[in-house]
């Protein structure tokens, strides 16, 4: 059985990576709007994999007989003018599940869950992952942005995302 407050982590997990999932669903909505596909596309296959996260935490719990409690989802409440926005909106926000997620691990150490802290693992590793990839996308934003061509080259790298499944399965 699981540790109380683990579980209670866990759960607010879920409704966070939602949350993520949603959030990514209004970038893609902003980009969509101001014709470039490419941003839209990134963030709606980001949108994806926040889902995925959710499932995860979804199943995790699940599979340890733990109760799952689904939360209201919060209204994306960010404030999205230049194109910039949403870029370092994003990597505020990954900072920010970062924190999360090792605020769940420092739970689970203290309750000497190692379970959870070996399900953990891959979530920590992937929240580095997720970081490098905001603050790639806000430099070639600086770099590239302000030039209509190299915006259009962007757009371009940015269409060639294709959604691929989590490699944890549980
Ligand atoms: Fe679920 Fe972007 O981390």
């Amino acid at each position: 059985m699981l540790d109380k407050k683990v579980i209670k982590l866990l759960n607010q997990q879920v409704n966070k990576e939602f949350y993520s999932a949603y959030l990514y669903l209004d970038f893609a909505n902003f980009y969509s709007a101001k014709g470039l596909d490419g941003f839209a596309n990134w963030y709606e296959i980001q949108a994806m994999e926040e889902r995925d996260h959710a499932m995860l935490f979804y199943r995790y719990l699940h599979n340890n007989n733990a109760g799952v409690e689904l939360e209201a989802i919060d209204k994306p409440s960010v404030k999205l003018d230049s194109l910039m926005d949403p870029l370092k909106e994003g990597l505020k926000h990954e900072e920010y599940v970062t924190g999360l997620i090792h605020d769940l691990y420092s739970a689970a150490h203290e309750a000497k869950d190692y379970r959870t802290m070996q399900f953990l693992d891959w979530f920590v590793k992937e929240q580095g992952e997720e970081e490098v990839n905001a603050n790639d996308m806000i430099t070639k934003m600086e770099l590239f942005g302000s030039d209509p061509k190299g915006l259009y080259m962007l757009n371009s790298e940015l269409k060639s995302r294709v959604y691929s499944a989590p490699s944890l399965v549980l």
